[in-house]
């Protein structure tokens, strides 16, 4: 890959928010290209030796609920062959038993592509054991299953792909129509880590554009609603603490975003539509160097957020109405309304916000998320004894 160099970014204690860099080319060549050696440019070349490197150490989790399968098969399929899949899937097993047609298609899928592969039901028995025995009550419902929700389902990704010993860990959703975008996302995530010079690092992806059908023209547009208002507040937060305005923050929701596997141990985690939001607010909780810091190893080495903004458009299952985007703004500007970070006149305007867009009455505070504490604590021991998934790559676990 061929990209701009982040020249500029914002500092936040020990994060490095970097800002937006433009792809130049999707395949920047096999090798080190000689012409980067000189100190004067500003582009970067990642040879493909390189991202593939990466990628043998990464596990792209994919959340899936009752989507359609060829959606499916079609994310897969633009997954780059060193990675390796996690699908964790909350999908129907009654009446029809959706679960079992997916794990059908994807044990073919990946029989045919000699891939490995590994896929959970999120209300299993073999997944709650886990956590169970991880000492990560969290987690786990009334039932003693692990929760419902995308949230849920990706914190479970996670701890799959560190028992699997992958260093850094993807997502990307399952309803995307463009294998080709999922091949970039995979591409781009690499490219971030391959920049990055802590063990601690993020890559989020600032989608290129979202194409809709206005009228009988096809428009393709930048922000949506939720982006807009949810990234104007983060830079609001930032603005706060550096006494400087800025717009550099523009991946506030960005589902698409991979972690590291040490920084996706020591982050907590909202439930719902605040996760992606919530990224931003604990990196600066905790290694903002403005409330406490229980990793004083963090604070050393630093902690990279790469922005990297997408050349292919982005088209996924069409939008679930209204309904989803107030609840999506309500859970971002909740992260940062709760947060000890937020100062009262960033409380107010968002206050004011919830309720000019009619999502909270008068009187009223947004929703408190539920909230899952870091993983780092999770016996990853005693939960590895439960099964042994890297032997259980291409195994379907019932
Ligand atoms: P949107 O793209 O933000 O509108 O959200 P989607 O409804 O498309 O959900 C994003 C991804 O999460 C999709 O791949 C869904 O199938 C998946 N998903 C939604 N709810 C759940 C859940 O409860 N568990 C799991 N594992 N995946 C989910
Ligand atoms: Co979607």
């Amino acid at each position: 890959m061929r990209l701009e160099l982040p020249a500029r970014a914002e500092r936040f204690g020990a994060n490095l928010f970097y800002q937006v860099q433009k792809i130049y080319e999707l395949d920047g060549g096999l090798h080190l290209d000689d012409e980067f050696s000189s100190p004067f440019h500003v582009i970067q070349q990642i040879p493909q030796d390189k991202l593939h490197e990466i990628e043998q150490d990464m596990a792209i989790v994919i959340p899936v609920k009752d989507e359609r399968l060829r959606l499916l098969e079609g994310v897969l399929c633009g997954i780059p062959h060193a990675c390796m899949p996690i699908i964790v899937s909350n999908s129907k097993r009654e009446h029809v038993d959706r679960y079992a047609m997916e794990r059908n298609m994807i044990d073919t899928f990946c029989r045919y592509a000699k891939k490995k592969y590994v896929i959970a039901h999120q209300r299993s028995l073999e997944l709650a054991e886990l956590f169970r025995q991880g000492d990560y009550p969290h987690l786990l419902d009334e039932e003693g299953l692990v929760r419902n929700g995308k949230a849920e389902g990706m914190l479970a990704g996670i701890v799959l792909a560190k028992l699997l010993g992958k260093k850094y860990v993807g997502f990307i959703d399952a309803d995307n129509f463009f294998p080709g975008s999922v091949f970039e996302y995979s591409s781009i995530y690499a490219a971030g880590f391959a920049q990055s010079k802590t063990p601690y690092s993020m890559t989020r992806i600032q989608w290129h554009s979202k194409p809709k059908v206005v009228g009988s023209d096809l428009f393709f547009a930048k922000w949506g609603r939720v982006s807009r208002i949810t990234n104007h507040y983060l830079n609001m937060l930032l603005s706060h603490y550096t006494g400087f305005e800025t717009e550099l923050v523009r991946t506030g929701n960005a589902g698409e975003h991979a972690l590291s596997m040490p920084l996706a141990l020591l982050l907590d985690y909202t439930t719902g539509f605040s996760i992606e939001t919530y990224h931003f607010v604990n990196m600066m909780e905790k290694f903002g160097g403005i409330l406490d810091c229980p990793y004083p190893e963090v604070l050393k080495a630093g902690v990279e957020i790469f922005q990297v903004e997408s050349r292919n458009p982005h088209l996924h299952e069409a939008s679930k109405g209204n309904d989803h985007i107030r609840e999506m703004i309500e859970y971002s500007l909740a992260a940062l309304y709760h947060s000890k970070l937020c100062p009262a006149n960033a409380q107010k305007e968002i206050l004011l916000e919830l309720k000019r867009q009619k999502i909270i009455g008068k009187g009223a505070t947004p929703v408190i998320a539920h909230r899952y504490p870091a993983l780092i604590n999770m016996n990853f021991d005693a939960a590895n004894r439960v099964a042994d998934w890297a032997k259980h790559s291409n195994f379907v676990p019932a």
